[in-house]
């Protein structure tokens, strides 16, 4: 009988957690296929949040390009050191690169982290789809090792 007055307060508890594992959906981004270029660019999304006590709008970013082989890569901006957010081709010194300013960390294009710069993994990366024409953009990842 205890297990059966627990389970709804454990289902409630969890519950938040479960939806936000859900919305693994894709979000329309504004930014057209047909835009993306090879040149990294900002693309700013925003999407309803839903838990338990109530719903918001949140805003996340990618930067999106087109790697040489034409694929689209959309990287989180979130630096993998203490989570500042970084930029494309900001640090005068080091060009073509990812700079996070608070601890001067840098990423290559594809988002690997620099050697002896603080961060020590990769950018995460947002799965994609296109669809009527426009980019959306799924739950950013770890990139996998090869
Ligand atoms: S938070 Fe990016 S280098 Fe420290």
């Amino acid at each position: 009988m205890a297990a059966g007055m627990l389970m709804p307060m454990v289902r409630f508890a969890v519950d938040p957690v479960l939806k936000a594992e859900a919305g693994g959906d894709f979000i329309p981004t504004p930014k057209k296929m047909s835009e993306i270029t090879k040149e990294p660019v900002r693309v700013d999304f925003k999407f309803k949040q839903k838990d338990a006590w109530y719903e918001s709008e949140v805003t996340e970013t990618a930067w999106v390009y087109k790697d040489d082989n034409g694929k689209i890569i959309a990287l989180s901006p979130v630096c993998k050191h203490l989570g500042c957010t970084v930029n494309w081709n900001t640090d005068k010194e080091h060009p073509n690169q990812f700079f996070c300013p608070c601890h001067y960390g840098r990423y290559t294009k594809d988002g690997t982290n620099v050697p002896n710069t603080p961060p020590l993994a990769p950018l995460d990366v947002y799965p994609y789809k296109e669809k009527d024409g426009y980019l959306y953009l799924g739950k950013a990842k770890p990139r996998k090792e090869a």
